[in-house]
C-alpha cells in the first residue's frame, strides 16, 4: 500500500473538477492527475489517423500503436502522445466528444488503469475524472463528487473555451455536454457516479472560491493535514 495521500474529485464536464483541484493541488502541496486528459490524448491520437472512433474493435485493436506519459512542471501536468506535448492540443472540442465516446470501451479504460493507479506511488495526488473513487482509487482518504446544473456547467465551459479563442456559442456548449452527460452517466462499464462514502457536491451556486474554501476545510479535516 502507498504511503502517499490521494483525493478523488469525481462529477461530470463543466463542475469545476479540473479548476478546483488545481487550487486545491497548490495550497496541500499534492500534485494534479487530470485523468480526462489521458482519454483526450487517446482520442486525440484517433482524430489525427482518421479512425473510426465509434468502432471498438478498429479502436482496441489500435491501442498497441500509442504511448502516453505524464510529466509534472511548476504542479502543472504535461501529456504527451508517442513523446509529443500534446497538452493544448487535447483541449478542442472535437477531442472531447471522441474521449467521451471512446471512453465507454473497456479497452480503453483497462489501458489507461495503470497509469493512473501509478502515480498514486511516488506522490500526494488529487486526481479528478469520472470513476476515480469508484475504480481507480477506491482507497482514496477523501472521496469528493462535485456536481451543478447542466446550464451552470454549460456557461462556465463556454467561459473557458472563449478565455481560449475557441469560437462556440451556449447552445452548440449546452448540447454537447448533454451528450457527454448521457455518455458518461449511463456507459455499461465504469459509469459517472459518486461512490457510497462520496461527499456529494453542488457548487451551482457558489463561486470557486467558496468551492475551494468548503473543501480545503473537508480535506483537512479527513486527512488531519
Ligand atoms: O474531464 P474531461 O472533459 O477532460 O474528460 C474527457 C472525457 O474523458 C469525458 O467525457 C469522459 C472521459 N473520462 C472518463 O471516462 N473517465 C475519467 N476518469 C476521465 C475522463
Amino acid at each position: 500500500m502507498s504511503n502517499f495521500k490521494s483525493i478523488a474529485i469525481d462529477g461530470p464536464a463543466g463542475a469545476g473538477k479540473s479548476d478546483v483541484s488545481d487550487i486545491l493541488a497548490k495550497k496541500l502541496g499534492f500534485i494534479h492527475v487530470d485523468t480526462g486528459a489521458l482519454y483526450r490524448a487517446v482520442a486525440l491520437y484517433f482524430l489525427e489517423n482518421n479512425f473510426d472512433y465509434k468502432n471498438q474493435q478498429i479502436i482496441c485493436e489500435n491501442l498497441n500503436k500509442i504511448l502516453i506519459n505524464m510529466d509534472f512542471k511548476d504542479n502543472s501536468q504535461l501529456i504527451y502522445l508517442n513523446n509529443i506535448d500534446v497538452t493544448e492540443k487535447i483541449r478542442i472540442k472535437e477531442v472531447a466528444n471522441i474521449a467521451s465516446s471512446i471512453s465507454a470501451f473497456s479497452c480503453v479504460r483497462d489501458f489507461l488503469l495503470e497509469i493512473q493507479k501509478n502515480t498514486t506511488k511516488f506522490n500526494n495526488i488529487i486526481m479528478d475524472g469520472r470513476d476515480i473513487a469508484t475504480v481507480v482509487l477506491p482507497n482514496a482518504d477523501v472521496k469528493i463528487f462535485l456536481t451543478a446544473s447542466l446550464e451552470e456547467r454549460a456557461k462556465r465551459r463556454l467561459k473557458q473555451l472563449k478565455e481560449k479563442n475557441i469560437n462556440c456559442n451556449y447552445n452548440e456548449v449546452l448540447n454537447l455536454i448533454k451528450q457527454r452527460d448521457n455518455n458518461d452517466f449511463h456507459r455499461k462499464i465504469a459509469p459517472l457516479k459518486p461512490s457510497q462514502d462520496s461527499l456529494i457536491y453542488d457548487t451551482t451556486d457558489k463561486n470557486i472560491n467558496e468551492v475551494v474554501e468548503f473543501l480545503l476545510i473537508y480535506i483537512k479535516e479527513k486527512i488531519n493535514c
